[in-house]
């Protein structure tokens, strides 16, 4: 107990403890760099972008960046199939735009001839607004990635087809945002032909093996009803602060020996090394991360590697039975998902590692089950490996295009 308390502490700390060190050291360099959005990043690269708002059912309102064409292809008279990016937890749209044109997924698509649209989860830095909850209130942070996953992604999907006019589109999603996915899919099936092809980056579902240490948090967060959890339940989990932030992030840029504690404070998500990181493109991500999220998304990844399962919110016997007229929460059933669904899932990660992505793998319909070859490779490399163009994002691309018959 006295052990897991400590490692709590680490764990809600560790991004203010780098901030405050990295503050003793440079105190007289406190201008503050601008705040950049992705909309931003993507016209500084001389794309064209939109920005939209998705209000869902239940009253967010959801940020969509859009590229809609590709300046170097003029193909805005074409048929530009849809895709819809999603990112991770404590993650937003930037996660997709950070290694630029030449390596980032949203750019290699555009410039294959896609039209894309980059999804970001209710609560995060993009879309922090609900037209009948104030921000402020604790009700604001009730949601998990149930709900992302139930209500938001169908809601991005509906959207973009009205806008579009597409009977469906294709999806990417890393990590959460894979979660998110296998949650509507078996959730409300009838998505699944909204969906053309699905592309899975370190897959998030089973978590009977994850090595990273935050598991052991499982053992405290992870029992419904406990003191933790009733403490934990419903606020803001690694809060987004703009001061915070900007600190961290102009630190991090200005002061080269002080990089490592930057780098930490998002790898130490991670679990494992920069072996094959892109140094530059984890300085761009730090500027807009963490992106914002409720304590229960992560309340409820504690629960699964706690049960072992796929499923929903564990609420305690009371409310279970309440809620889903049972004692445990109802699993998600993964054999629903009948969409095209691709999986790219890596040897070194912490988080959703390669066993856990074999109970996946069996529990449902895969086009393909790639294993990135190199051992090294981990977590975040999927959206800031220096490689990841040619190990997963060409592959991404050829296979949207051959669907297509581009
Ligand atoms: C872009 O990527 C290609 C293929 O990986 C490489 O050959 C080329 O040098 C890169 N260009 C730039 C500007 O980095
Ligand atoms: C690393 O990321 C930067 C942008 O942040 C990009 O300009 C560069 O091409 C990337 N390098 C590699 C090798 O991926």
């Amino acid at each position: 107990m006295k052990v897991d308390i400590v490692l709590l502490a680490i764990g809600l700390l560790v991004a203010f403890v780098n901030v405050t060190t990295a503050l003793t050291f440079d105190e007289e360099r406190l201008s503050l760099k601008k705040f950049v959005t992705s909309a931003e990043r993507i016209r500084s690269h001389g794309y064209p972008t939109e920005t939209h708002t998705v209000e869902t059912s239940d009253g967010y309102l959801l940020t969509l960046f859009r590229i809609p064409y590709s300046h170097k292809l003029k193909n805005q008279r074409s048929y530009r199939p849809a895709i819809l990016l999603q990112h991770g937890l404590f993650s937003n749209s930037d996660c997709w735009l950070s290694s630029g044109p030449n390596d980032s997924l949203a750019y290699l698509l555009t410039d294959a001839g896609f039209d894309v649209w980059l999804g970001n989860a209710r609560g995060n830095i993009y879309s922090r607004a609900n037209s009948q909850i104030t921000f402020s209130s604790p009700k604001f942070w009730k949601f998990s990635w149930h709900e992302i996953g139930t209500i938001d992604i169908a809601a991005m999907i509906d959207y973009i087809r009205d806008f579009t006019g597409q009977q469906a589109v294709h999806y990417a999603g890393h990590s959460q945002g894979t979660t998110v996915y296998l949650t509507l899919l078996s959730t409300r099936p009838e998505y699944n032909p909204k969906i053309k092809t699905a592309h899975l980056l370190a897959p998030c579902a089973y978590f009977a093996h994850g090595s990273h240490p935050i598991f052991q948090l499982g053992a405290l967060v992870g029992t419904p009803g406990g003191l933790w959890n009733t403490i934990l339940e419903d606020m803001e989990l690694m809060p987004k602060n703009d001061i915070v932030n900007r600190i961290a992030d102009t630190l991090c840029g200005v002061q080269p020996n002080l990089g490592k504690q930057c780098k930490d404070v998002v790898l130490w998500y991670a679990g494992d090394g920069y072996r094959n990181t892109n140094l530059t493109s984890l300085q761009v991500l730090i500027e807009t991360h963490p992106g914002g999220s409720s304590s229960n998304q992560g309340i409820h990844y504690l629960q699964l590697s706690k049960s072992h399962k796929f499923r929903q919110f564990d609420y305690g016997t009371k409310k279970n039975r309440q809620i889903y007229n049972q004692d445990t929460p109802p699993d998600y059933d993964l054999s629903k998902i009948t969409a095209r669904t691709y999986s790219y899932s890596s040897a070194n990660d912490a988080l959703c590692g390669p066993q856990d992505v074999d109970t996946l793998v069996g529990n449902m319909l895969l086009v393909e089950d790639y294993r990135v070859p190199d051992p090294s490779w981990n977590h975040m490399d999927f959206i800031v490996a220096n490689d990841m163009r040619e190990v997963i994002n060409d592959r991404i691309v050829k296979a949207v295009k051959s669907y297509e018959r581009m």
